[in-house]
């Protein structure tokens, strides 16, 4: 049987992390004229793996040599930049302390560090033969990374819009 408590017992139920002096420090440290840069470079990744995605396809379609070329390029810039802005989103993490300690901020890390893998080895599995890398392996690759990058993106978002991380608190409802 479950056990009832008294409204006093029950007052005592605390979370402690919700309690924590550094819960509500969360305005973003790496930012430019207060926008943080991570938010402002991981539109370049996610653009850039669907569209490597999509290049994949026209390729499947169509057998133009274009194609390959164009996703090759897409995957390396996908890459790179997710890098510099996963740099930036970690450097955050580790020091704002609002972030850190939130575990939906390290469920975002891992997700994008895996998100991240698989965006290099798209690209690095396309340099020696871009065309021929596409079917059907390069295509997997890149479906992989385009489901990835819609979770990894919809997960940011959500550290932003529900738990308004990065954001100034004098703006915030309390
Ligand atoms: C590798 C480590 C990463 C860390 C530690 C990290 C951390 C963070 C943090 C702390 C935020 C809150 C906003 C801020 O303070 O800047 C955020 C937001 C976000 N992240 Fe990441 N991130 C990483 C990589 C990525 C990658 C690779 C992507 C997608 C390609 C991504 C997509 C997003 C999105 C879409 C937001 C919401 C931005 C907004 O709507 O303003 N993150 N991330």
């Amino acid at each position: 049987m479950r056990q009832k408590y008294s409204w006093k017992q029950r007052r005592r139920l605390t979370d402690p992390i919700e309690e924590h002096v550094a819960f509500s420090d969360t305005e973003s440290k790496i930012a430019f004229a207060g926008h943080p840069l991570h938010a402002m470079m991981v539109a370049f990744p996610i653009a850039l793996a669907f569209s490597v995605f999509g290049a994949d396809g026209m390729y499947w379609l169509t057998g133009d040599e274009f194609w390959p070329r164009v996703a090759l390029w897409a995957a390396g810039v996908a890459f790179g930049i997710g890098v510099i802005a996963g740099v930036t989103g970690t450097i955050e993490l580790l020091m704002v302390p609002g972030i850190r300690i939130r575990s939906a901020s390290w469920t975002h890390f891992i997700l994008a560090v895996m998100l991240l893998s698989v965006l290099g080895l798209n690209w690095g599995y396309r340099l020696d033969d871009p065309v021929g890398a596409v079917l059907p392996w390069g295509f997997m690759i890149s479906a992989l990374g385009a489901g990835m990058t819609g979770i990894t993106g919809w997960h940011g978002g959500k550290l932003v819009f529900d738990y308004q991380i990065g954001t100034k608190q004098e703006t915030r409802s309390k």
